[in-house]
C-alpha cells in the first residue's frame, strides 16, 4: 500500500478545487529584490548565464520556496529563451533589458531564421532538478510567453513603447504577422509539452503586452495563437492546468476565459476584483491581482488591499499572486507580512 500523496494546494486549486486558505506565489518571486539572488547573479556574471546554467536556475528557482513557503515554484527562466530556440541573437543590457537580433521585419528574415531547439534543453535541465529537490506540497510551475508578446520583442529587438512597430506590422503585413505567430506558437508547444515531460505540475502564458491590441486585433493575436496552444497541451498534456494571464486584457478577459480554453486566468492589478468574479466564469479559478505598489508600500494599506482580494474572490477557487512581476525594491519583510495576512498566521 502506498501513502497518499502530500496534498497540493496549488495544483488543487487550479484544478478547480477551491482551497479554505487560498495558495500563494508571486510573479518574478525569484528574482532581485531577494538578496541570494543578487549575490548568485554576481558570481556567474548576469541574468542570461544564471538562466542557460541548470544548476544555477534550479538553486534561484528554489530560493523564495525556503525563505518564504511558497506554494508554488515557478521554473527560472525568461520568455525570450523561445526566440532563441528560433535563432535569434538574444542578449541582456545591463541597467536596459533584452535585446534581440536581427529583427523580424520581412519575411526573408524570418525564413532565414535556424531553428535551434538546443538552447531549450539547459531549461529541461533546470526543471528535473528542481522536480526532484521540490517539497512535496509545493507545486512546480512551467511557463512559456505568448505569441503576442514573444512577437513584439522579435520585431522591435527590444522592449518598445506600446508595441508600435509590431502593431504596425500586423496591419501592413498580415500574412507575415500570422507566419511569425505561428511559428513561435509551434515552438511554444514543443517547449511547454518539453517543460511538463521534465516535471511542471502546470503551465502559465504570459501575455504581457496584450493590453495594447483592439478588440478585433486582440482576437486575432491573442484569443486565436493562445487556443491553439491550450487545445494542443490538453491533448499532449491531458490533466495538466494551463494559467492564461493576458495582463491589460481589461474588458476583454471574459471572452478571452471563455475563447481560449484556459483552465485558470490571472487578472492584473487595474481590474476591479468584484468585477472580475462577477464577469469571469463561475468556478474558474483566478489568479491575482495584488498592485505590486501595495506590497511596497505595506503596512494597513497592503493589509486592506490582501482582504479587499480575499473577500472578492471568496467564492471561486482563488490563487493569490500579485497583478504583474514582484518590483526589485521590494521590501522583504512586506512579502512575509503579506503571506502572514493570506495565511491568516499573522
Ligand atoms: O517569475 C519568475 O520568478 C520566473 C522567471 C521569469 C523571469 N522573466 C526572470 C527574469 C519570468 C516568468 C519572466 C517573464 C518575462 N520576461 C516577461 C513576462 C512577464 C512580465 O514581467 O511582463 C517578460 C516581458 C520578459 C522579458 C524580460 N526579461 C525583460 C523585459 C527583462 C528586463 C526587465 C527587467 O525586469 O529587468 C527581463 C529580465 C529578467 N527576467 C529578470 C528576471 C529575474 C531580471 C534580470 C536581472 O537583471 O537580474
Amino acid at each position: 500500500m502506498h501513502a497518499d500523496p502530500v496534498p497540493k494546494p496549488l495544483l488543487a486549486t487550479l484544478k478547480g478545487q477551491r482551497q479554505p486558505i487560498p495558495p500563494i506565489w508571486l510573479m518574478r518571486q525569484a528574482g532581485r529584490y531577494l538578496p541570494e539572488y543578487r549575490a548568485l547573479r554576481e558570481e556567474k556574471g548576469g541574468f542570461l548565464a544564471l538562466a542557460l546554467d541548470s544548476h544555477a536556475a534550479a538553486e534561484i528557482t528554489l530560493q523564495p520556496i525556503r525563505r518564504f513557503g511558497m506554494d508554488g515554484a515557478i521554473l527560472f527562466s525568461d520568455i525570450l529563451i523561445v526566440p532563441m530556440a528560433l535563432g535569434q541573437d538574444l542578449w541582456f543590457e545591463t541597467g536596459e533589458g533584452p535585446r534581440l537580433a536581427p529583427t523580424v521585419q520581412a519575411r526573408d528574415v524570418l525564413e532565414a531564421l535556424q531553428d535551434a531547439p538546443e538552447a531549450l534543453e539547459p531549461v529541461y535541465g533546470t526543471v528535473r532538478r528542481v522536480a526532484a529537490l521540490l517539497p512535496p506540497q509545493t507545486s512546480f510551475l512551467g511557463f512559456a510567453g505568448s505569441p503576442w508578446t514573444v512577437a513584439t520583442y522579435m520585431i522591435a529587438g527590444q522592449g518598445s513603447r506600446e508595441q508600435a512597430e509590431a502593431r504596425r506590422l500586423a496591419y501592413r503585413d498580415p500574412a507575415l504577422m500570422q507566419a511569425l505567430i505561428d511559428r513561435i506558437a509551434d515552438c511554444t508547444i514543443t517547449y511547454l509539452l518539453g517543460q511538463i515531460a521534465a516535471g511542471v505540475e502546470a503551465v502559465q502564458l504570459f501575455d504581457s503586452w496584450s493590453g495594447s491590441l483592439s478588440p478585433a486585433q486582440f482576437e486575432q493575436w491573442v484569443i486565436a495563437p493562445t487556443a491553439r496552444i491550450v487545445a494542443a497541451l490538453h491533448a499532449g498534456a491531458p490533466g495538466v492546468p494551463v494559467i492564461g494571464f493576458p495582463k491589460g486584457a481589461g474588458g476583454k478577459l471574459p471572452a478571452y476565459a471563455c475563447e481560449t480554453g484556459v483552465d485558470a486566468i490571472g487578472v492584473d492589478e487595474t481590474v476591479d476584483p468584484v468585477w472580475a468574479h462577477a464577469s469571469l466564469p463561475a468556478g474558474m479559478p483566478v489568479q491575482g491581482n495584488l498592485d505590486p505598489l501595495a506590497l511596497i508600500a505595506g503596512g494597513a494599506t497592503l493589509d486592506n488591499a490582501v482582504d479587499h482580494i480575499l473577500a472578492a474572490f471568496a467564492e471561486r477557487p482563488h490563487v493569490f499572486n500579485l497583478g504583474h512581476g514582484i518590483l526589485p525594491d521590494t521590501p522583504i519583510a512586506h512579502v512575509e507580512r503579506l503571506l502572514a495576512r493570506v495565511r491568516r498566521t499573522g
